[in-house]
């Protein structure tokens, strides 16, 4: 089987397949998971906590970000390969973001996953139209986490939703070849994937989007601490790893995952 490309996800969507993406930090899981039928592998920044035991996202550098996607790319074949601008890669101009991608893009990436909307677009575009695909990250932003108070839930109320949504549109505009939608509420994130012609991907943003995502430890259920009410353990009831996860695959294509009481 050939490697997904950007085109396989967008084909998926037109037809209405859902696309089961989970996150994924190494050769091993690389393996197990492509195995297991997950579309799409992140190496998500969520690394600095999972891996690493920091207490937020934003301590992550480039060359960790490009050391573990040199560890997926190794052990993926078939699956598509998104990979996070750590903070402080992204924000500060559009050539800047250009020559930190560049590293990621070397290093494995298909695609790369920066945080923010409408003050992005310039930045996307000047990826996008540059041979970067891009993919937007809206809605809770975990590296604003200091500005925005804690991880809470975003786009409640109309104002926030009518951003949100033009947000996305901006995003899209741009060139942004994905929406990834972080906890908000479901009917909204519905909303935005109808406006949408780019697939999206949910992680506590209800069934309605065109993709689900969580963090891999978090669905196997050995992260610490609290659980977020969007995370369900796959683990439980299950003989192995590989087997949860194939659970998982199956509940996003048949959107039976996520359920209401994952969703807000
Ligand atoms: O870093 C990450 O794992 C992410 C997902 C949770 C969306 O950005
Ligand atoms: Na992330």
């Amino acid at each position: 089987m050939m490697r997904k490309t950007l085109s396989t996800l967008q084909a998926m969507r037109s037809k209405g397949e859902k696309i089961a993406v989970l996150t994924c930090y190494d050769a091993s899981f690389a393996t197990l998971l492509e195995t297991n039928g997950v579309d799409v592998l992140l190496v998500g920044d969520s690394l600095g906590m999972v891996i690493q035991g920091r207490e937020t996202t934003l301590p992550v550098t480039i060359e960790q970000m490009a050391y573990h996607t040199s560890c997926v790319a190794s052990g993926a074949q078939q699956a598509f390969i998104m990979v996070d601008m750590p903070f402080g890669t992204s924000q500060v101009s559009p050539r800047e973001t250009f020559a930190y991608a560049v590293q990621l893009m070397a290093a494995g990436a298909q695609m790369v996953k920066l945080e923010g909307g409408a003050e992005m677009a310039e930045t996307v575009h000047f990826l996008a139209s540059r041979g970067i695909p891009v993919c937007g990250h809206v809605g809770l932003t975990p590296q604003s986490v200091h500005q925005l108070g804690g991880y809470k839930v975003q786009g409640k109320g109309d104002a926030a939703a009518q951003k949100l949504l033009q947000d996305a549109l901006a995003l899209q505009g741009a060139g942004a070849g994905i929406v990834l939608m972080e906890a908000i509420p479901a009917a909204l994130a519905t909303e935005v994937t109808a406006r949408l012609s780019a697939p999206t991907i949910g992680i506590g943003a209800g069934a309605g989007c065109s993709g689900q995502v969580l963090v891999i430890y978090d669905m196997l259920g050995i992260y610490p601490g609290k659980k977020a009410r969007f995370v369900k353990d796959f683990m439980a009831g299950t003989g192995s790893v590989g087997q949860a996860v194939a659970n998982y695959v199956a509940e996003v294509k048949a959107g039976t995952f996520p359920a209401p009481e994952h969703s807000f």
